[in-house]
């Protein structure tokens, strides 16, 4: 486990308050904050989550914490997710596990988003990761053209897409959605909300991995320490 990723997700613990209902994130740093969450349910902490993928919940299951169903909260206290890539505006890249549509609905829910990550994932410009963006089978080279296209009209550096491989090898990678996921090689987004803002108005896309104006808390782990950083609002 990345000492960095540990840090930040124990130092996220701070923003958690008894009574929360916490969205829960996917991937490798958001299941260290679960584990780290069942350590304060076993010493009597009341939290529940609502899990933003299967991973996700079978991970809470696991370490004790009690689960609710997005359509049975009134409301979401608190998202605490990773990210593949933030820029200094707070904007992200998600979805390099291939959960960015539930990711997106529940942070998109919540009174506030805090964000897990280590140094690496901060960058100045997004897009180095690829921008996964979650499509549905039916049309599918109808929906990459037009992608193709939004990525061009906005100006990205490069175009490139690639049909992203289940693990196996078998066949495209099927979402918790039961979608495809197209991975956008776009090395530099140079306008990330012209970038989604496009990326949106395509009917075959279901989400995009580009998530404007969610974040308000990004916590930097490093192999001593977190840094916590908030964004002042206008
Ligand atoms: C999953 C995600 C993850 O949060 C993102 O890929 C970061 O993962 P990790 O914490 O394992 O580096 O967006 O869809």
């Amino acid at each position: 486990m990345s000492q960095a990723k540990h840090n930040a997700a124990h130092a996220a613990m701070e923003l958690v308050e008894d009574g929360m209902t916490l969205g829960l994130g996917s991937g490798s740093t958001a299941e260290i904050f679960i584990e780290l969450l069942s350590k304060q349910i076993t010493q009597g902490v009341k939290l529940r989550g609502v899990p933003t993928s299967e991973a996700t919940a079978a991970c809470a299951r696991k370490h004790g914490v009690p689960l609710i169903e997005p359509d049975k909260v009134d409301q979401i206290h608190l998202t605490v997710d990773g990210a593949d890539e933030v820029d200094p505006q707070f904007n992200l890249i998600k979805g390099g596990g291939a959960c960015l549509l539930r990711e997106k609905i529940i942070a998109h829910a919540s009174d506030r988003m805090a964000v897990i990550v280590d140094a690496s994932k901060m960058k100045k410009d997004l897009g180095a990761f690829p921008l996964p963006v979650e499509i549905d089978p039916f049309g599918m080279a109808l929906t990459a053209e037009k992608i193709l296209l939004a990525l061009q009209e906005s100006k990205c550096a490069g175009t490139d897409t690639s049909l992203r491989q289940n693990k196996a090898g078998t066949g495209p990678l099927i979402t918790d959605g039961g979608h495809y996921i197209l991975d956008c090689h776009c090395e530099k987004i140079p306008d990330p909300v012209q970038t989604a803002h496009l990326l949106s108005q395509i009917p075959g896309v279901m989400e995009h991995g580009l998530f404007i104006g969610l974040a308000s808390v990004i916590i930097v782990g490093a192999d001593d320490h977190a840094k916590i950083m908030e964004l002042k609002s206008a």
